[in-house]
């Protein structure tokens, strides 16, 4: 992996070669980077013409055992071969295990996990639970947030409306708070609110760490005016901070959490955990899914969590974490934000440019909303001389 080299896509946005084939009938809502994978070994994509590129993106910080993973591929196996699929209309082991499991690594007291399938999903039903819970029609969120793309977790996204929306209105009147803002809070948040919702550190805006004083006073106002405390880490729960939850690594408690991406490591699924008070609030029929917690799903969370433990993934996490800030500040890098990896290194031109320029050097790195913002997701099981390539790619590039 080694200098400059030519890059292809299916539907390129531009920069390198644009191979446009025949009509693929894939509806042509994405941008894609212009890189065909054709399979991928570790922290490795191959890429169709057989050539390496090291993934430090990991789809959108999906990947977080990289790949090939022998336990989470194992599991995957044993679990097809035993049964693939049974809803939440029967009790199954592997369904209990996965639930005990989050809750224990979570290391937070909450009392219930309703099993979903992704990340909008997850805050749809946090949010449907908060709006019952306290019977209130109102919610805050925070500038700069994304979650997700179905109508309640659309509502709750910054920017949402005016660019993407498609519904004719949000389903709850809904209010953002500037980031980082603690005076503004209790203007916006008050007894007319049922929830607030925020990423702890967003993600999308840029690897956004929203801070314990910002996330304390939060916490205190929901608080003061019984209002609920959800913590979006679809993006930077299971580890990806260097702690099990964002919510630990602040010291903040939410009363529901979402999370999932990483939970799965490529497997679809995500988790709503609530507190004893909000999972007390539910009676039979109150949520309900169909493939949300099926036993595939189960397994891969069981295996996620499993090789975290085995593997010290999370001392790993904030060691690589601390070894990118430390040397990757070079070339057009000018600074740093986020928490463990993820990593917004800030530069001094288009972020988009350096993404093009570190892809024909073979490296796969994201952006972000903040176009002066180069994002990284990479996998937890990432290395010390996989960051030295980065750093170096980065040196050879013009500030
Ligand atoms: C913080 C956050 N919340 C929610 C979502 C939506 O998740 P999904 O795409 O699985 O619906 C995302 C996806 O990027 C996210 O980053």
């Amino acid at each position: 992996m080694s200098g400059k080299r030519q890059t292809t896509s299916a539907r390129s946005t531009g920069g390198a070669e644009s191979a446009s084939p025949a009509h693929d009938f894939l509806a042509p809502v994405f941008a894609q980077y212009p890189l065909e994978v054709a399979s991928a070994q570790g922290v490795w994509l191959t890429n169709s013409r057989g050539e390496r590129v090291l993934d430090l993106y990991g789809g959108h910080a999906v990947a977080a055992l990289g790949y090939g993973h022998p336990g989470w591929t194992a599991a995957l196996a044993r679990q097809a071969e035993s049964c693939q699929f049974q809803s939440n209309a029967v009790a199954m082991r592997v369904r209990a295990r996965a639930a005990r499991r989050l809750v224990r690594f979570s290391r937070l007291p909450f009392a219930g996990v309703f099993f979903v399938n992704s990340g909008a999903e997850a805050n749809e039903n946090a949010l449907r639970v908060a709006l019952r819970t306290t019977a209130r029609a109102h919610v805050v969120a925070i500038e700069g947030s994304f979650h997700g793309r179905t109508a309640a977790a659309g509502a709750v996204s910054w920017g949402a409306q005016a660019k993407w929306y498609g519904f004719p209105r949000t389903p709850f009147d809904v209010s953002f708070i500037p980031r980082g803002d603690s005076a503004a809070i209790s203007t916006h948040v008050t007894r007319d609110t049922a929830a607030v919702i925020v990423e702890p550190v967003q993600g999308l805006a840029g690897a956004v760490d929203l801070g314990a004083p910002f996330l304390t006073a939060l916490r205190a106002r929901c608080d003061e005016v019984g209002a609920l405390l959800i913590f979006d880490e679809v993006q930077c729960g299971v580890g990806r901070t260097g702690e099990p939850f964002a919510a630990n690594f602040y010291g903040v408690r939410p009363d529901m959490l979402t999370t999932a991406k990483a939970l799965g490591n490529g497997f679809p699924c995500a988790a709503l955990m609530m507190s004893p008070l909000v999972a007390a609030s539910l009676k039979t029929g109150s949520l309900g899914t169909t493939y949300g917690g099926g036993p595939m799903a189960c397994a891969a969370i069981g295996a996620v969590i499993a090789a975290i433990k085995e593997q010290r993934l999370l001392e790993r996490v904030r060691r690589l974490g601390a070894y990118i800030r430390r040397t990757c500040v070079v070339g057009p890098v000018s600074g740093y934000q986020g928490a463990g990896l993820l990593v917004g290194l800030r530069t001094t031109r288009p972020a988009k440019e350096i993404q093009a320029e570190l892809l024909e050097c073979g490296i796969l790195a994201g952006t972000a909303d903040d176009p002066q913002v180069l994002r990284l997701l990479p996998p937890f099981i990432l290395e010390e001389e996989h960051v030295d390539m980065l750093r170096d790619a980065l040196r050879e590039l013009s500030a």
